[in-house]
């Protein structure tokens, strides 16, 4: 009897598990398109000057664009639908389906993943908020609303600051130290992520390396080491390498593409598109590697305001132009800023792995990954092909090595 409600159980737990949530055709096209906003927005924040490390989650910017499209009218409303690629969708298929597509992955159960995901819209102290805005933005896009008054500056972005801080545990204590408009509405995205490997590092394979920022500029920071099988390709022609390294259950995995040696990322990030990324991913073959990556936690935050006017959302973004009056019934607000800003923790936590394949044939002479130089990541979706990050590390945080001669 307890024997055969165990198998029961067990056989029950196998078919939850291999059942694949079906998203909706509305959801599954906007993954698809949110992956060139990725590209897109990569590319325009790459170019600004003095700009070391990137970080942005493509599906939460494009989660912030459907609250753009919520609050807007006219134009202001349609250019997001343009960003997005996504004008054969009617507004409420918009808004359903970044809503479905945010909850699946996201979902801390499913995917046994760390992300902790704020949302918030600041007004002036002028501005009502719409009732119903503010109860489908919540609905949609777990968005809060706040009013700010911004007559007292340095109060007012401390104020910011501490939401976020409380908000991500800690991890994210600043989102800005500035802000320069303060006279329209700002959508703050206030992230911590933390990648569960689907195979973790041992914590005691920890050491002290140097990472080469530059060839004449070396920091020093953790590193954490382990070998094991992964998709891998090595790209002779452009000099670079690909590696596949899957997170919990596989369910997403996170893609590095790093130079053989320390040189800037220009010429990586000319190559980075998703034709290229698709060709990549096509070619990396199960291999032994023998892998090392930075322990550091990164924060980044950006302030997509200007990106997002590069890319289309003209509208918004001009104070003379917006229309954003179903966020208040009036049009008085345009949208002054957007920060988008995420901690990141790589750490060597996952789950468990099979260790009888230690000191087997199979792990024998692996490649090595080597991540001491800057390099280019993305977590990728596996089952509906989103990119929920896409960034580099450059610069970590640590200390100025002596320099060798
Ligand atoms: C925006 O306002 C228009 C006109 O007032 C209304 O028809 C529409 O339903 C509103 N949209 C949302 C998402 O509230
Ligand atoms: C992931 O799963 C493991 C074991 O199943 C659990 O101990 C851990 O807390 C989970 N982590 C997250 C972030 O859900
Ligand atoms: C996607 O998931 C399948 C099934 O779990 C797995 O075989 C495959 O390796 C995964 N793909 C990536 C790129 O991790």
């Amino acid at each position: 009897m307890w024997v055969t409600n165990l198998v029961t159980l067990c056989l029950l737990a196998v078919a939850s598990s291999a059942e694949e949530k079906k998203l909706s055709s509305h959801a599954t096209s906007l993954a698809d398109t949110s992956s060139h906003l990725a590209f897109n927005l990569y590319h325009t924040l790459a170019k600004e000057k003095n700009l070391d490390n990137i970080l942005i989650s493509p599906v939460v910017v494009a989660s912030s664009l459907g609250l753009v499209a919520l609050g807007g009218k006219s134009t202001t409303a349609s250019q997001v639908k343009n960003v997005l690629k996504a004008n054969a969708l009617n507004d409420e298929h918009l808004h359903k389906g970044l809503s479905e597509l945010m909850s699946e992955v996201s979902d801390p159960v499913a995917r046994n993943v760390t992300w902790k995901i704020n949302n918030r819209l600041y007004g002036p102290s002028s501005v009502s908020f719409a009732d119903d805005f503010v109860k489908s933005s919540k609905k949609h896009y777990k968005c809060d609303h706040s009013k700010i008054n911004f007559r007292d500056k340095r109060s007012a972005i401390n104020s910011i600051n501490e939401w976020a801080a409380k908000s991500t545990d800690g991890k994210l204590p600043e989102i800005t130290k500035d802000v320069k408009n303060t006279d329209g509405a700002m959508i703050i995205n206030a992230m911590f992520f933390k990648p569960h490997w689907d195979e973790k590092f041992h914590h005691k394979m920890v050491d002290n390396r140097g990472f080469l920022v530059s060839p004449s500029f070396t920091v020093s920071v953790q590193m954490m080491h382990r070998t094991g099988l992964y998709g891998f390709y090595e790209d002779k022609e452009n000099k670079l390498f690909v590696l596949n390294m899957p997170l919990a259950h596989k369910k997403s995995s996170v893609i590095f593409i790093m130079p053989y040696h320390v040189e800037p990322l220009e010429r990586l990030e000319k190559l980075l598109t998703q034709d290229q990324l698709n060709t990549w991913m096509s070619k990396l073959q199960e291999t032994a590697v023998a892998i090392s990556l930075p322990k550091v936690s990164m924060e980044v935050s950006h302030d997509l305001q200007k990106h997002l006017g590069e890319l289309g959302l003209t509208e918004a973004v001009d104070k003379s132009k917006a229309d954003l009056s179903n966020i208040s019934g009036k049009k008085d607000l345009y949208l002054s800023n957007v920060f988008h800003a995420s901690a990141w923790e790589w750490d060597t936590e996952g789950n468990p792995f099979d260790t009888s394949i230690f000191g087997t044939e199979k792990l024998r002479n692996p490649r090595l990954f080597y991540a001491d130089h800057p390099f280019i990541f993305l977590v990728k979706d596996n089952q509906t092909n989103s990119i929920l990050y896409i960034g580099r590390l450059v610069r970590p945080k640590g200390d100025k090595m002596r320099d060798e001669l």
